[in-house]
């Protein structure tokens, strides 16, 4: 017995498989198969029933999607068939009742296995292969095989064939995202022309994604907007017309898991016929990143291209993305503003586009918030000013994982900070560096003449409460820059990876904000680096490598904060710009650390000798601060001004703390408010 199988092309969706069909009911009838002629009893005399289905004109629109489909999954002509007729089972009145006929069940009437292999294979049996997992009806997610209610692990052949609901809604000229991964999917549309794309993005966007096999290419690079520009480019060049982007990491947080999520995105490609996009790849564990890069491979995409922060081992092509270099910021924020009221003068301006490395959408996103704020200030005549720029900026920047880092708001300035000559001078040349390296850099073409990261490296040495963070906080506060704390202790893991993993998340946060990130007590993972004591040791020198790479390859500021200089080793103070010593203050030094830490609404006693305080405590600038806080408490105690016999009853607390001793004889004539 030979069926035949679907002519392609020519005839209606439709209008095959109800021919089939009504033939099909023939030859049972023929053969004398025993159907159930009570419950069919409409379906008697098929003949006229199918005639009646037959003769009816329908418009069909799903005759173009349905190639569409077939073209961009490459269905064979029995897949394409399967797929009409799970559509006719759907859309067409009346084919339901001789679909139950045909499968001798009044209550089947979406079509089995069986019967689509019936009716449109000529060996059904080995026609079951299209069923497979590998196969495009099942790995592009085209159909569902529903196990029959009375039967959990109901045999392939007895399995109900659905279409999946994205696929039907496509038939039907249904153009929205998928339902199932439009919480971390979205689409694109393809726009003009890159900014200053690279010879090597050129190239592959100048060669139509088809000749690559699988079609899959890997973009890396510090700017995600700027990749994400990049895909759209290469898309639009290979004729695609729009993105895709599946997010990677959100998607294996949802109940399917990220293969079958990353499946329906590329297929969601496909059906749209643009490019996809994977982001977030570099957050996964190496298992499910490769499971995820080989479900890209098999995916429905006509191209797939994958994000990376990393040059990582990726299938295909390789190509790096820079971020976009300081004069294309510039030019764009002077777009962004050209049609705007601004107060903000071209040097600001220029200083902006140095210091944040945003990407396109990120810089007119930026504008329109200063914009907001410039409007909520005044309805009138709103005119943006620096400050608003700033804000602006910095709400664009990724907030860095707050496990890691803890974000430190700017509150001191240069006048607060009591410091010898060298190193303050040698901190307003750190400053400087940070805020002109864009100029020595990109404009005086440094970048190109010397193969180093563009960041500036400073080590600040110095025993505790010298000002380290104090000159931090006003750098940043300086230069409008966020400053963000991390704890080593919670970015060192014993685990293997989990530290570059933590230092790689921390870095990727700070590269649009260009923040300043400031590692306290580095000596912590900066000792010796060359003295291998324990296992744990060794595997601390893999990690210190890796931070001092990203270090180097980090355009923004770090910060290296060290009680101990003695332990670290020349190789990584050589890699420092700057290494500041913050002595321990002198005498004259003290005597304006004390008057600069008393606050001018803080009523004061007519005897305090601050004088003799700074010639008599040898204390750095940290234990004169908590002195005068704990003396204030004390004096709000007595209910009166602060007096020495606060400050000293305070001295002598903080140097209990210390566990340092104090003779009676150094507190001289005040030794009476201790008794
Ligand atoms: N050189 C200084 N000038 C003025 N105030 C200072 C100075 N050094 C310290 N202080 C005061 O002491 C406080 C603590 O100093 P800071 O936190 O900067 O010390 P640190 O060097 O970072 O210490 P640690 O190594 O313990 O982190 C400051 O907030 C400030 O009030
Ligand atoms: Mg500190």
């Amino acid at each position: 017995m030979t069926l035949v199988g679907v002519p392609m092309g020519t005839l209606r969706s439709d209008r095959p498989i109800l021919a089939l069909l009504a033939a099909e009911i023939e030859r049972m009838r023929a053969a004398g198969v025993p159907v159930g002629e009570d419950e069919l009893r409409g379906l008697y005399i098929p003949d006229a029933e199918a005639d009646r289905l037959l003769g009816e004109e329908t418009e069909d629109t799903a005759e173009e999607r349905v190639a569409a489909l077939s073209a961009a999954c490459g269905l064979s002509g029995l897949e394409e068939g399967i797929v009409r007729l799970c559509l006719a089972a759907e859309t067409r009145p009346g084919i339901e009742r001789l679909i139950a006929y045909a499968q001798d069940d009044v209550s089947r009437r979406r079509p089995r296995v069986e019967l689509a292999l019936r009716l449109l294979a000529d060996d059904p049996l080995a026609a079951l292969g299209a069923f497979d997992e590998q196969m495009p009806l099942r790995r592009h997610r085209l159909v569902e095989l529903l196990d029959d209610p009375g039967q959990p692990a109901t045999p392939l052949p007895s399995k109900t064939l659905v279409l999946d609901d994205r696929v039907l809604r496509f038939l039907l000229g249904g153009d929205g995202i998928d339902a199932a991964i439009a919480a971390w999917t979205r689409l694109h549309p393809a726009p003009g022309p890159l900014h200053a794309a690279t010879p090597e993005v050129d190239l592959v966007a100048r060669h139509p994604a088809t000749v690559l096999t699988p079609p899959v290419v890997a973009l890396w690079g510090p700017d995600p907007g700027r990749i994400r520009d990049t895909a759209l480019y290469i898309a639009s060049a290979s004729s695609l017309g729009c993105l895709v982007e599946f997010d990677a990491t959100r998607a294996r947080e949802g109940t399917a898991g990220a293969d079958d999520a990353l499946a329906r995105a590329g297929r969601e490609a496909a059906l749209q016929h643009g490019a996809l996009l994977v982001t977030g790849v570099d957050a996964l564990e190496a298992a499910a990143r490769d499971q995820l890069i080989a479900a890209a491979e098999r995916s429905a995409a006509p191209l797939t291209l994958l994000a990376s922060e990393a040059e990582a081992a990726f299938p295909g092509p390789l190509l790096h993305v820079p971020g976009l270099d300081y004069e294309s910021r510039l030019e764009l924020w002077n777009e962004s503003l050209s049609d705007m009221e601004s107060d903000a003068g071209a040097d600001e301006i220029a200083a902006l586009a140095g210091k944040f490395r945003l990407g396109k959408d990120a810089i007119t996103a930026a504008v329109r918030t200063a914009h907001g704020r410039a409007v909520a200030r005044d309805p009138g005549r709103p005119s943006i000013g620096r400050q608003d720029l700033y804000a602006g900026a910095r709400a664009q920047s990724a907030p860095i994982l707050g496990t890691l880092a803890s974000k430190i708001a700017p509150h001191y300035v240069w006048d607060d900070i009591v410091l010898e000559n060298d190193p303050l001078e040698q901190l307003r040349e750190f400053c400087g560096m940070i805020e002109h390296r864009h100029l020595v850099y990109d404009t005086w073409g440094f970048d190109r003449k010397l193969a180093m990261g563009k960041g500036v490296i400073a080590l600040f040495a110095g025993q505790s409460g010298t000002g380290k963070t104090m000159a931090a906080d006003v750098i940043a506060g300086q230069l409008g820059l966020e400053l963000y704390k991390i704890d080593l202790s919670g970015v060192v893991s014993k685990y293997i990876g989990e530290t570059e993993k933590n230092i790689g998340a921390i870095f990727r946060d700070a590269e649009s904000s260009n923040a300043i990130l400031f590692f306290d007590e580095a000596d912590a993972l900066f000792g010796k680096r060359s003295e291998v004591r324990d296992a744990h040791d060794r595997y601390a020198n893999i990690e210190t490598a890796y931070l001092l790479q990203r270090m180097e390859e980090y355009s923004g500021a770090v910060i290296l904060s060290t009680n101990l200089k003695m332990n670290l080793d020349e190789a990584f103070l050589r890699r420092m710009h700057f290494v500041i010593d913050f002595p321990m203050p002198e005498e004259p030094y003290r005597l304006r650390i004390w008057k600069s830490t008393i606050p001018p609404e803080l009523p004061l006693d007519p005897g305090i000798d601050l004088g003799f305080l700074a010639r008599q405590f040898k204390i750095s600038g940290g234990n004169i601060r908590n002195i005068v806080l704990a003396a204030a408490f004390l004096a709000a105690e007595d209910g009166g001004p602060m007096g020495m016999r606060h400050l000293i009853r305070a001295t002598r607390r903080e140097f209990q703390k210390l566990g340092r001793m104090v003779t009676e004889a150094e507190f001289g004539d005040h030794i009476a408010y201790l008794r």
